[in-house]
């Protein structure tokens, strides 16, 4: 049995996956460099820095590291420009109701999200009382498609990794799930994250009974 669900934020719970590729795109184009959706997948899950590197690899550019900060952030720029007037309506349908389930059979529920903008992001749209911890992406060494992250939950919520369910959007995102040797749970396409044990469409075909009773 689980006793725990590792839920990641970004294309999870909420369409934040739509405004950090908008913004990564917008850099990109300032750049030239070749820039779309299959490109962006890559990113996903990926820190910023890590991401802002694939970006840059990805167009055979390097930069210095003075630089290489400005870019980021210009991106977080964007993108708090783009969450700024965010609020509980922007929750994926059945996202509060996956959380709200978790709580009700009695599990304990973690956020595992690389980004930083994460917390302020969770009390936006209303759901920071619904996780037990969140775990601090500064906190961890490596990012996504490392387990750390993962790991880290599992290490504070004091269970194995064998009693913990991981949910990711990403390919990055369930590498760090099954790293962590958890369960993992694809929310999208079931060709982009044919890694994961399960794939569902969205957040709102999330039946926790499905992986509960395993
Ligand atoms: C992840 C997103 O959740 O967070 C990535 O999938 C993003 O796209 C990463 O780059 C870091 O986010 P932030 O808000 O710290 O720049
Ligand atoms: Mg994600």
């Amino acid at each position: 049995p689980i006793s725990a669900v590792l839920f990641d934020l970004d294309g999870v719970l909420t369409d934040t996956a739509h405004a950090h590729y908008a913004a990564w795109k917008r850099l990109a184009d300032e750049l030239g460099v070749p820039f779309d959706e299959a490109t962006n997948e890559a990113l996903k899950g990926v820190d910023r820095m890590g991401s802002l590197d694939l970006l840059l690899r990805h167009g055979g550019l390097s930069v210095d590291p003075e630089s290489r900060d400005a870019l980021a952030s210009r991106k977080n720029g964007w993108y708090l420009d783009a969450i700024q007037a965010y609020g509980p309506a922007d929750l994926f349908p059945g996202a509060r109701e996956a959380l709200c389930a978790v709580r009700d059979a009695g599990l304990r529920s973690a956020l595992c999200s690389a980004s930083r903008n994460a917390p302020a992001l969770i009390d936006r749209l209303g759901i920071a009382d619904l996780f037990d911890i969140v775990v601090d992406p500064a906190s961890v060494p490596h990012g996504k498609p490392a387990p750390d992250i993962f790991l880290a939950a599992a290490r504070q919520l004091d269970l194995s990794a064998d009693r913990c369910l991981g949910v990711e959007d990403a390919p990055a995102g369930v590498a760090a799930i099954h790293a962590a040797g958890m369960f993992a749970i694809g929310i999208g396409d079931p060709q982009v994250l044919s890694d994961a044990d399960r794939v569902i469409p969205s957040i709102a075909d999330f039946r926790l009974e499905d992986y509960h009773a395993r």
